[in-house]
């Protein structure tokens, strides 16, 4: 496995590679763990090199506190990214990567982004297109594979590939979860002992959530998932939405053609988890 921190490094050495060698890539921002390796594990029965990415990219954090707390573990990384079938790995600086102007780039993804996190976490759209439209013009990988987890975030990254004719094939890959149901997420390692007990009760409800999608309204869900997490001392509800899939729009009545998900964004103190599930 070879690391590297430069932009000219790693393209000098991709260049090297035979022209055939189909390239899978996954970008992340480190503090790894199961879920990481499942995506990696995806890519490596499709691709013959595997780059990995590892890197905080501060312009999608709307919060700066979100972003000093935000778990920074490199060498555990590169210690794990060892044991999996990863041949590249790219840990570049802000620098390196922003030239001194950490800014964001503005994108128009046909209104995905004014959606969910787009409401929630101002301008992190524009944050996550600039640094993955980047990351394809450095690695120009032929597959890129992002969790479901992050499901809006997965469909944005299509909709950028689309727009600017990137030539990558974009992979949605299934959520990884814990043996409890909790989402796995690099945030999961600062929640306290309380917080992590509890915190599987968010896939719970919307496990119930679905069960119900069968037979009440959408309002009725909506209502019912915000008085259950009312009830709930540890865990805040920021929102809980059912939008349709194309459009990510909060949906207000079923309709029979439509494919909708249920998305999520609860509170453990001050650490923001996300989840979401296919209802139909
Ligand atoms: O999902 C993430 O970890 C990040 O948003 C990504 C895609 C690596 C961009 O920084």
């Amino acid at each position: 496995m070879k690391v590297f921190y430069k932009n000219k490094s790693l393209q000098e050495s991709l260049t090297n590679l035979k022209r055939s060698a189909s390239i899978g890539f996954i970008p992340t921002m480190g503090a790894l763990h199961k879920g990481h390796l499942s995506l990696i594990k995806k890519a490596s029965t499709e691709n013959k090199i595997i780059v990995v990415s590892i890197f905080v990219n501060p312009t999608q954090f709307d919060k700066k506190e979100d972003l000093i707390n935000y778990p920074k573990t490199l060498e555990n990384d590169l210690a794990l990214l060892r044991t999996v079938n990863c041949d590249i790995v790219f840990a570049p600086t802000v620098d390196e990567i922003y030239n001194g102007n950490a800014i964001a780039s503005h994108f128009d993804f046909d209104g995905l982004e004014f959606q969910m996190e787009g409401k929630h976490r101002k301008g992190h759209f524009d944050g996550v297109g600039t640094i993955v439209k980047r990351f394809f013009e450095i690695v120009k990988p032929h597959k890129a594979y992002f969790g479901e987890k992050d499901f809006q975030q997965l469909q944005i990254i299509k909709k950028l590939v689309d727009k600017h004719n990137i030539p990558v094939q974009i992979i949605g890959c299934k959520i990884f979860r814990e043996d409890d149901g909790l989402a796995m997420s690099s945030r999961n390692v600062r929640l306290t002992k309380v917080q992590r007990k509890e915190a599987p009760f968010i896939h719970k409800t919307l496990k119930k959530a679905k069960e119900k999608f069968k037979e009440y309204s959408i309002s009725e869900i909506v209502k019912w998932v915000e008085n259950e997490f009312e009830k709930n001392d540890v865990l805040n509800l920021e929102y809980f939405e059912i939008s349709n899939i194309k459009n990510l729009k909060s949906a207000k009545r079923k309709s029979k053609k439509a494919i909708y998900r249920g998305f999520i964004a609860v509170f453990a103190g001050n650490i923001r988890l996300i989840d979401n599930i296919a209802l139909n």
